[in-house]
Formats: C-alpha cells, structure tokens, sequence
C-alpha cells in the first residue's frame, strides 16, 4: 500500500503537468546549464554609516556581545565604514578617548579582544537612553545638508577594527575627499596619519576615497569632477603603495544613482582612476525613505526600476574598458535613513531579497546594505540590539545561497509579481552538498500562489517560508521561519534555521505576499559540482 502510494505520488505531478494549471499554480523554467555569474562568498555585506562615529561614545556600542553574535551571524561579509560622514571625519591621533571609551576598554581584561567583554552596565543603559535623542541629531543633519566636521581618536579606529575583526568582517574605511589643497587636489595628509597608525597596530583594512562625490557641490559647497577624483584615487594609490598597505584593496568612487551628470562623472572618473581601483561601487536607493508608502515597497515596477539603473552602470564600466567587478558599495530601500515603519519591518524584504537576486543575476559581485547597525529605520539590527526581518532575511540567505548564480523563470503573466532566483545552494551548510539548488521566491500576489518545478519533481524540497509574525501584519518587526517566530537563544546564540520538508512531487506554495527559499536536494546539477 505504501509502495503504491510513493509510486502514485511521484507519478500524480507528472501527470498533472501535461494537464491544464490550476489558476493559482505557474510553471517554472529552469536554467541549469552554465553559471549566469558567479559572485563573492561576500556577497551578502552590510554597512555601518560613519555617522556612528559623530559623537564617539556612541561607538561603545560595538562592543555589545550581542550585536557582535549577530554581525558574526553573516560572516564572511564587508563591513563598510563610510557615508556622508566620511567627508566630514578627520582623524586625529592626539585626542584622548571618552570617559565611555575609557571604560570599554578598561572592561577588556582578558588577553583575547573578542573574548572578554563586559561593559559596565550602568554606562550601557545611559548610552542606550541618550541614542533616540543622538539619532535625531545624524537624522536631522542629514536632512538639512549640514554638515559638521567631527574628529576621531587612536580609540574610534580600535573599537571599529576590533568589532570588525572579532565578528570575522572584512573592514573596509572610507576616507575624507573633502580635505583639499588650495587648488581642489585632495589633500593626503590626514589620510597618511591614518594610514601610520593603522599600519602600526598592524590592521587589515581595505580603503575608499569620499561619498557619492557627486553631491559635493550640494553637501560641501565644492565641485570635484570625475577627471581630478581619478587623480585623487592615483594619489591614494600612490599613498597605499609606499606604505605596508601595499597590496590592500581600494573601492571606488562610490557615486550616487548612474543618472545625469553622475553618469558622466563616473565616467569620467573611470577614464582616469579605473586603473587603480579593485571593483567600481555606486549607490542605489529606490525611494525617498520621507514619502514611501507600503503600495510602493509591494510594487513591482518600483522593483524593476533597479534593473536600469544597473544596466546604466555596467554600460559606463564597459565602455570605459574597465576591467574590474560592480559592486553596490551601499544600498538599501529607502534614502535619508529609510522610511518610518517601513524599512524596519517585513515589508522592506521584498526589496532587499530582490535586489539580492536582481544583483546576482545581472552580475554584480558584492552588495552592501546600508546599515547593520545604526540611526534610521533602515537598519538590519534596532537601537535595543534586536534583530529585524531584514536580519534573519540575510542570515537565510547567508546560509542556503551559493556563489554560483543560475537562472529560474516564471511561465506566464504571474511573472512579475512571482519573483524567483536560482543558485547553487551553500554548501557550507551541513545539510546540503555539491549539486543542490536554492530557489528564491517572492510572491508579490494577494493570493497564494503555488510553483511546480518542471523536473526534479521528485526530488526531496526543503521550504523555509517567511512570514510577518504578530498582529501587525506586513509592517511587523517580527517573522515567523515555517510558522516559528525566530528570536536569538541568548545572546551569544542564533536560533537553528530549521527546514519544512516537503514530499516529494509537492508544488511550492507561498501565501500572499510572502518570500521564501526552497531547497532542492540531491538535484546532482553539474554547474554546482
Ligand atoms: C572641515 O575641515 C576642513 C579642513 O580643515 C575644512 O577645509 C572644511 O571647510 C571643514 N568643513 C566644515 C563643514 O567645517
Ligand atoms: C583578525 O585578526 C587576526 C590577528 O591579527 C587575524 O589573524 C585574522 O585574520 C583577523 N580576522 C579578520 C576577519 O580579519
Ligand atoms: C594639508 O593639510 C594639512 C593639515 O591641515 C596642512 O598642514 C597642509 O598645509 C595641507 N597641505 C596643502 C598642500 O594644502
Ligand atoms: C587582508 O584581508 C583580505 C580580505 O579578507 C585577505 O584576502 C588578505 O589575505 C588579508 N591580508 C593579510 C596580509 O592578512
Ligand atoms: C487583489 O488584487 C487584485 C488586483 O491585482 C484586486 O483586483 C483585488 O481586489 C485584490 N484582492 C484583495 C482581497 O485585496
Ligand atoms: C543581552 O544583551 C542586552 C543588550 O545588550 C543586554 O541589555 C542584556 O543585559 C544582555 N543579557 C545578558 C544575560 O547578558
């Protein structure tokens, strides 16, 4: 009996495909003979706006075991220290820490940096209560296009190299364009000191020069074109060689969204500097974070405005003839710190998954959310040190999505509103071995929709369907991963990512909209092999 039902249920998919759909079930393509693109184990990266950096004390934060669990969480990444800020940051190795930064460092007992850490309470909670009021600070300075200049000691640079390092990122600092010499070349002198006292503590730290530069005139009351910043980035370069940084990585130039007079600029900058740098970074927000509404972060044509702006920049780079990787050196739903209640909540990982998809597929090696931690709505951590649905949306994907990035389509007009991505799995995932796929899946419908793979229907499939959790539905700062609410165990420990299997021949069904990655195992796919 059990025999007969196996063979019946391996046989009734089959069957059912040749017969006509159910309205609610769509057909799947499957492009599994070569490697669309392949990108960095990286690819996944996040930011931290250099914002944090404004008042120092608050750079305490970093110490937080709790945040570091949950930066380690999507180890291997970038972590990029950069923004507006940076144009606005001069270091300055004479000034002495805070009385915060003192007693961080003075709880530091043990030998090992990322072992021992216990912040004195008392000084953590007040910290905590004065961040809402520092927030509105960065929110409001960001806001007006005014912008102070900020110094930072030996200490800021220590406690962001050791957060980094303990939490197994890769840092990578962008330093301040704006210090300029009387005929507009970038001054390096303070960039030389950081340089020196990085070098002496023996850090590994990859570089950038300046923030979206093309809003210099607007931020700063100065116009760099692209043709001097290239000169800037040779001069860095020059800078890096002479220095025990000379094979460290540099990332550039770090323009806003490729349109107007932005696309000129990188082009121009690329004519010039395209040599020195290691991948080319530009900036990409979807809306203005003061007037999206929820309709826009559902919209699939606000989605699909991010394609162009990709094809734009592979343009320049191409016929510049650089040879180097796109990267999205910042990027996140919305801009001006993300849009209140909505960039912090389940909504926003409908844009955050398929930029990450979009990304992939088109070509691009590393993508950096702006920010892990820090003001705004945007962030993938909240000021309590609480994860958000974008958190556990990355740590998802950190675990089931591989570097080799193939491609999957929707049959029929669901297409755009049914999103779907295909990689090799992960493998560094224990479950999952050489040859698996993951399929990434967003349904945009207001209804359930159900996927029917078009072979491998008798594979074994593993779900993890995301869902808001809570009664606040698409705006909930909570998620459920296949009907559990997810939430740390402590912290110093990730809950277990746990599947749903499914049986095998099933259809993938996701209720309306809803995101969610399926597994497919023992797929034997030579591109993953
Ligand atoms: C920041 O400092 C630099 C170097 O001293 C100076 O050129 C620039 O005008 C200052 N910017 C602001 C906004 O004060
Ligand atoms: C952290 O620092 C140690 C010692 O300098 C080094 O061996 C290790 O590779 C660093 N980790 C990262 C992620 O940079
Ligand atoms: C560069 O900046 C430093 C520090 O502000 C200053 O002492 C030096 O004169 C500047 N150099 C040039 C060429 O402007
Ligand atoms: C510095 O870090 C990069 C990126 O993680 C790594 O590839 C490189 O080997 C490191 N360099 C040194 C000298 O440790
Ligand atoms: C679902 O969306 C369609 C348009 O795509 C609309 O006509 C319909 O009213 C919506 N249904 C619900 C329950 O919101
Ligand atoms: C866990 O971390 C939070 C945030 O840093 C802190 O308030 C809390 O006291 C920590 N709990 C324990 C048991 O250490």
């Amino acid at each position: 009996m059990l025999l007969l039902l196996g063979a019946l249920a391996t046989w009734l998919p089959r069957a059912l495909a040749g017969a006509p759909q159910a309205e609610d079930t769509a057909q799947l393509d499957l492009f599994t003979s070569r490697p669309q693109s392949r990108v960095s184990p990286a690819f996944l990266s996040f930011t931290l706006d250099a914002n944090l950096a404004t008042d120092p004390r608050f750079l305490t934060f970093l110490g937080s075991p709790k945040l570091r669990t949950l930066a380690r969480g999507l180890s291997p990444a970038y972590l990029r220290f950069g923004g507006t800020k940076s144009d606005f940051l001069i270091f300055d190795p004479q000034k002495e820490p805070t009385f915060e930064e003192r007693s961080y460092w003075q709880s530091q007992t043990n030998q090992d940096v990322c072992k021992s850490w216990s912040f004195p309470f008392d000084v953590e909670e007040r910290l905590q209560m004065e961040w809402p009021f520092q927030e509105q600070l960065l929110l409001r300075e960001q806001y007006q296009k005014k912008f102070k200049n900020s110094t930072y000691s030996r200490s800021s640079v220590d406690m962001l190299y050791t957060f980094a390092n303990c939490s197994g990122l890769h840092l990578i600092f962008g330093l301040n364009a704006l210090l300029r010499t009387a005929n507009l070349q970038w001054n390096s002198s303070n960039a030389q000191l950081l340089l020196d006292y990085c070098s002496s503590k023996g850090y590994n730290i990859s570089w950038e020069l300046g923030n979206e530069p093309n809003s210099f005139r607007k931020k700063a009351g100065i116009f760099i074109d692209g043709l001097q910043l290239g000169k800037d980035f040779i001069q860095l370069h020059k800078l890096l060689g002479n220095s025990p940084f000379k094979n460290a990585r540099l990332y550039g130039p770090d323009v806003g969204q490729p349109r107007g007079r932005t696309v000129k600029m990188l082009r121009n900058f690329l004519e010039v500097g395209g040599g020195v740098i290691d991948s080319v970074t530009w900036h990409h927000y979807y809306l203005n974070g003061r007037i999206a509404t929820k309709e826009d972060f559902l919209n699939p044509d606000v989605l699909d405005t991010f394609i162009s702006s990709v094809q734009t920049t592979f343009q320049v780079v191409k016929e510049t003839g650089t040879h180097k990787k796109v990267w999205l050196g910042e990027t996140s739903s919305a801009y001006g710190g993300g849009a209140p209640l909505l960039s912090n909540t389940f909504a926003a990982g409908f844009m955050w998954l398929d930029k990450l998809g979009l990304s992939a597929r088109m070509g691009i090696e590393v993508v950096m959310r702006q920010v892990l931690f820090g003001a705004g709505n945007y962030h993938l951590v909240d000021g309590n040190f609480e994860p958000l649905p974008d958190y556990w949306l990355s740590l998802l994907f950190k675990k089931l999505v591989g570097t080799t990035v193939l491609l999957a389509k929707v049959k029929g007009p669901d297409r755009r509103k049914l999103r779907v991505y295909l990689h090799c799995t992960n493998t560094d995932h224990p479950r999952y071995k050489e040859g698996d796929l993951t399929l990434y899946v967003l349904n945009l419908h207001n209804v359930t929709k159900r996927l029917q793979l078009p072979y491998l229907f008798d594979k074994q499939v593993d779900k993890y369907l995301i869902k808001p959790s809570g009664p606040d539905g698409l705006l909930s700062k909570s998620v459920q991963l296949n009907g559990q609410t997810l939430k740390m165990v402590d912290n110093l420990t990730l809950p277990v990512l746990t599947e749903k299997p499914l049986r095998p021949g099933s259809t993938l069904g996701l209720p309306p909209f809803s995101y969610s990655f399926f597994v497919i195992r023992n797929a034997k796919v030579a591109a993953c092999i």
